[in-house]
């Protein structure tokens, strides 16, 4: 096929693994372009904010384009960017440059909370992207928007930018990774953001008095995805719709729910370098050389028999940290090593290093982002516990797969849509699960799981499903590609 005939895909995103990172936003922002590019038919390009993070990697970039202007601001420092160009593996990759607003120390704010300026940082950040297209002379056929940091460049196409007929083209895809986050500034951001005055009200951008970023990406795209089958039924509840499943109940026939895949290269516990040593379904002894390892990192005895329990997250309120806490006492009277590797939240962090003071020869706590810590974990980990109140996907779960060790997960969004519960009988099953939001569901499930630990013939064959769940982008790649042809031709 001809380069031109292929669809043109522009990603627009504020996180992309490796390059900039701080959940599982990131992690597919990075691999899904890789999968779709595969495809014959598809060119896929991504637009990034350059963060500070992503400056100091002192990566091989090639200068794009230079000294562009937004005219939304009087002030030149908030007004200019350029676009630098970095290669990643099968597509392109557009960097945003603007120090003033993105060469900071963290992405989106410190731990004490969000930079006040983030609503003006993530306007400037849509509207430079779109209009890097001419400068690039890359115009996509197909916007594909994620979360709210992206959400305005569909108000931009269908309020700023409709009358350019450059645009008027472009169809438009707005995935919600997490509806929790949704963007939410005071009245004057709109004008700030260049936006119109009338998008002030309910069936716009308004929401309880303030704007809401996300709004703008469920009303204004031609579809919307949400990362998980279950995920996208929940969201049309009031329970896990945030305040928006009104909106998303109105627009449910264009709400899909794609399952996130892994990107198995990299991925991989028989060639991944941050691992002492490799190990594949059918030679194991590397696992228990990461297992050693893992204890000694925590100073634990490595030749230690009892299982370990492993949990890597970011320390957010979803992730069921209040749960956790409250149940320790109970949850460590059996007889396990807890380790847990996250950063986040200020309150979720002083409540785990207290826990952790009081059971030091049992519960291990790493309060950091590392990611070569947390391979290890999903390596040496005999189990991983996720918790969550909710969890639109969640991707900790199929790398634990991906790496032999068995998850226990409360069975809500996409932790439901990706384990199954072990069936002892039949010997089916990769995991354990627990419905309610309460201690005594959370201990029942643990229980059970730590029942068949080392146990002939449950332990093996657990391993065996674990390593047999299939997680790999080719298909939910080949959904969305389904998804962007629907669009396309509707
Ligand atoms: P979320 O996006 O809600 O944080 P996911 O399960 O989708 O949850 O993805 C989390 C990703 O972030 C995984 O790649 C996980 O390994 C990584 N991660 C989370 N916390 C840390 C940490 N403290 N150090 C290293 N990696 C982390
Ligand atoms: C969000 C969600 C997580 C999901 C990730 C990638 O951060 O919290 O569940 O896996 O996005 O889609």
């Amino acid at each position: 096929m001809d380069q031109t005939d292929r669809l043109k895909i522009a990603f627009i995103t504020p996180e992309m693994a490796p390059l900039a990172k701080t959940g599982g936003l990131a992690d597919v922002t990075g691999a899904l372009p890789k999968f779709l590019s595969q495809e014959s038919h598809l060119e896929v390009a991504v637009w990034l904010p350059f963060y500070r993070e992503i400056r100091n990697k002192n990566l091989k970039l090639k200068s794009a384009a230079s000294n562009l202007r937004l005219n939304l601001f009087p002030d030149e420092t908030k007004n200019t960017f350029s676009i630098c160009e970095y290669q990643a593996d099968g597509f392109k990759v557009y960097l945003i440059q603007n120090d003033y607003y993105f060469d900071r120390d963290y992405l989106y704010g410190t731990p004490d909370g969000d930079y006040p300026d983030n609503g003006l940082r993530f306007a400037f950040f849509c509207l430079a992207a779109l209009q890097s297209f001419k400068p690039l002379n890359w115009w996509p056929d197909l916007i594909h928007a994620h979360d709210w940091q992206s959400a305005l460049t569909l108000a931009y196409l269908k309020h700023l930018l409709n009358k350019d007929d450059l645009y008027k083209n472009a169809r438009s895809l707005f995935t919600i990774h997490n509806l929790a986050y949704q963007g939410i500034f005071p009245p004057e951001i709109l004008g700030q953001a260049g936006l119109p005055d009338y998008l002030f009200n309910p069936e716009d951008m308004e929401f309880y008095g303030q704007v809401n970023y996300l709004k703008a990406g469920l009303l204004y795209a031609e579809a919307i995805s949400t990362v998980s089958p279950t995920y996208s039924q929940e969201i049309q509840r009031p329970e896990f719709g945030f305040g928006l499943d009104g909106v998303l109940r109105k627009r449910s026939d264009r709400l899909f729910g794609i399952l996130n895949g892994i990107d198995y290269q990299e991925w991989n516990p028989a060639t991944d370098p941050a691992l002492p040593a490799h190990y594949r379904p059918d030679a194991l002894e590397g696992k228990s050389v990461c297992r050693q390892e893992l204890l000694r990192a925590f100073n634990f005895e490595p030749a230690g028999q009892q299982p370990v329990i492993g949990l890597v997250s970011r320390l957010a309120g979803q992730k069921g940290f209040d749960l956790l806490v409250k149940s320790l006492d109970e949850i460590l009277k059996r007889d396990f090593y807890l380790i847990i590797l996250g950063t986040g939240e200020k309150q979720i962090q002083d409540m785990l290093i207290q826990a952790a003071r009081k059971y030091p020869e049992r519960f291990g706590l790493k309060i950091a982002f590392d990611d070569r810590l947390a391979r290890l974990i999903y390596a040496g980990s005999d189990f991983f516990l996720i918790p969550s109140r909710y969890e639109p996907c969640g991707l900790t779960q199929m790398y634990s797969l991906r790496y032999g060790t068995i998850p226990i997960v409360r069975s809500t969004g996409g932790l439901k849509d990706s384990v199954e519960g072990f069936n002892p009988q039949r010997l089916e099953g990769n995991g354990f699960l627990f419905e309610k939001y309460e201690t005594n569901a959370l201990l029942a499930a643990l229980d059970l799981a730590l029942s068949f630990y080392r146990q002939e013939p449950y332990w093996p064959k657990l391993i065996d499903n674990a390593f047999k769940s299939d997680f790999s982008w080719k298909k939910s790649a080949s959904s969305y590609y389904e998804l962007y042809l629907k669009i396309l031709s509707s």
